[in-house]
């Protein structure tokens, strides 16, 4: 277990894997951190789908046509699901299960990528999701928000520093202002 912060910066969007299939607890740790994110309502719209095997990771790389790199070496992917007549915040709920099991994955010492569904197409006339839902036979009143890549690590990407904080980005109480204390605490 590692220290929270140290944790968050070294998360990176990993794109390269190795051939290791992940083993049983490393799933299990995975599965469970996405199932006990914060929820609105606690009405839990979101359902995940593993797909493990290579030939359908394939398909699922045809859902749109640029941005699955990460697909092509992943070992184990997770399609991350909502149902939108359940909650109005599914894409809040689907988006924060999937960082907790990304962070889950970075704890454990596996990469893990993000490949954005929601609002992308497959081709003029289909969504991506709507490829995806066909493929995984997922039903119609579902919507595909992501799919994450995991795997082990097959590539080193730098940390976050914590002495190089984007600063300018947080304001206090008013958008204009933003008083020195923020620059002393957040700089080292
Ligand atoms: C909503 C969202 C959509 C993303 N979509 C993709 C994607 O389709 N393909 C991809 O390779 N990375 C995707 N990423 C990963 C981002 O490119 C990555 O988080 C960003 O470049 C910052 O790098 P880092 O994750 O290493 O901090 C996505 C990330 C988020 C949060």
């Amino acid at each position: 277990m590692t220290d929270l912060q140290d944790l968050i910066l070294h998360r990176r969007s990993i794109r390269k894997f190795k051939d290791r299939l992940l083993t049983f607890e490393e799933k299990r740790a995975i599965l469970c951190s996405a199932l006990v994110a914060p929820s609105s309502k606690n009405r839990r719209p979101c359902r995940l789908v593993l797909v493990e095997d290579r030939e359908m990771i394939n398909k699922l790389i045809r859902c749109k046509l640029i941005g699955t790199l990460p697909l092509e070496t992943a070992t184990w992917v997770l399609v991350v699901v909502a149902d939108p007549t359940q909650s109005e915040a599914w894409i809040e709920d689907a988006s924060i299960a999937a960082a907790f099991a990304q962070l889950q994955a970075e704890d454990l010492g596996l990469g893990s990528c993000w490949v954005q569904v929601r609002g992308r197409d497959y081709d003029e006339e289909t969504s991506s999701s709507e490829y995806i839902k066909k493929l995984l036979e997922i039903p119609s009143q579902m919507e595909v928000e992501c799919l994450l890549a995991f795997g082990e690590k097959d590539e080193e990407r730098k940390p976050y520093s914590a002495e190089k904080l984007q600063i300018d980005k947080i304001h206090l109480n008013k958008w204009q202002h933003r008083p020195a204390w923020i620059e002393k605490t957040m700089t080292y």
